[in-house]
């Protein structure tokens, strides 16, 4: 890895040997809408994020993930129980900052995320607001857009890219800050297919390359397909948590979760309610076409020679 500023970044986490970079414990969090009334959003959720992880949130509208993922960089604070950010209490003012700059948000409307007209402008926002000076932020805006393939976009006007190049650089404005973790809302809703997949290639790589830690809630279930591990919410609490290799199969028939489902998954769903042993493993076009060749040998007796 090279000696940059956003791999420096990162390498000294691993440094350190922190094993848990976010730690949600017991954590409940009320919304009050007035003296009276109280929605419950989070009821007693612990979790951990290690780490270098991909992490896939998931559950229906209402669930709680947006609750629960600004608690990651304390935009909301905890009800009950506490959220450590490498050990830093959110809930301590003193921390503050040091947690912003650690875990970055990205959320699903690029146009309420960019601040600045000229894209170069909107990336050094956040280091400028940190005082980094200025050669160092020049260094970090041109690296931040190289990673996300906007470098040559710098001098454009933000309001004049497309919703997949607005999001790269609402990404890019996050990395300038050197952050250990990114927790994306939803960051692909408002993209085309083209726009999603491209965001996507980029969060993968800055998790493979650079180490960042990525939190991504998501309603597709394709784009976290890759992920090391998928949290379920339901009703403020998690439902289930597990690799998406354990949990694709029970997902594919949880309909209440309201996930948009990858055309394999939803084909394997459907030949299963028509009475076709379809294994839950199956994730891709490949592997279910090798399941119908077998299983029509069996059906068949044997291929005909
Ligand atoms: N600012 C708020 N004030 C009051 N209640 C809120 C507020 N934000 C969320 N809620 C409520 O908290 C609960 C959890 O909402 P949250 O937005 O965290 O869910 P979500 O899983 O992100 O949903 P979605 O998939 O629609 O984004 C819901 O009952 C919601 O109505
Ligand atoms: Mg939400």
């Amino acid at each position: 890895m090279s000696n940059t500023p956003l791999a420096v970044a990162v390498t000294s986490t691993q440094i350190l040997g922190v094993s848990k970079l976010i730690e949600v414990i017991g954590l409940s969090h009320q919304y009050r809408l007035s003296n009276r009334e109280t929605v419950h959003a989070l009821e007693g959720i612990d979790l951990t994020i290690k780490p270098g992880e991909f992490v896939g949130i998931l559950g229906p509208n209402g669930s709680g993930k947006s609750t629960l993922a600004r608690h990651f960089n304390a935009l909301l604070l905890p009800t009950q129980g506490k959220v450590l950010v490498e050990g830093l209490d959110t809930s301590d003012i003193k921390n503050l900052w040091e947690i912003r700059q650690r875990v970055g948000m990205v959320f699903s409307n690029p146009d309420n995320q960019l601040i600045a007209p000229i894209v170069e402008e909107d990336v050094a926002f956040g280091p400028e607001n940190l005082g980094v000076p200025p050669a160092e932020i020049r260094s970090r805006v041109d690296q931040s857009l190289e990673r996300v393939s906007m470098l040559a976009y710098r001098q454009r006007s933000t309001s004049r890219l497309s919703g997949g190049q607005k999001q790269r650089v609402a990404i890019a404005g996050a990395l300038a800050m050197l952050p250990r973790c990114l927790v994306l809302d939803e960051p692909t809703s408002m993209l085309d297919h083209a726009g999603r997949r491209e965001v996507l290639v980029f969060l993968h790589q800055l998790n493979r390359e650079l180490g960042i830690t990525m939190v991504l809630i998501t309603h597709h279930l394709e784009e976290i397909m890759d992920a090391d591990r998928l949290i379920v919410m339901e009703g403020g609490r998690t439902a289930m948590e597990g690799t998406p290799a354990d949990l694709f199969g029970s997902l594919a028939e949880f309909r209440h979760l309201e996930l948009d489902r990858p055309p394999i998954l939803e084909m394997a769903s459907r030949l299963r309610e028509i009475g076709m042993p379809v294994p839950t493993g199956i994730r891709t076009a490949g592997e279910m076409v090798d399941f119908l060749a077998g299983y029509a040998d069996t059906r068949v007796g044997g291929r005909p020679q």
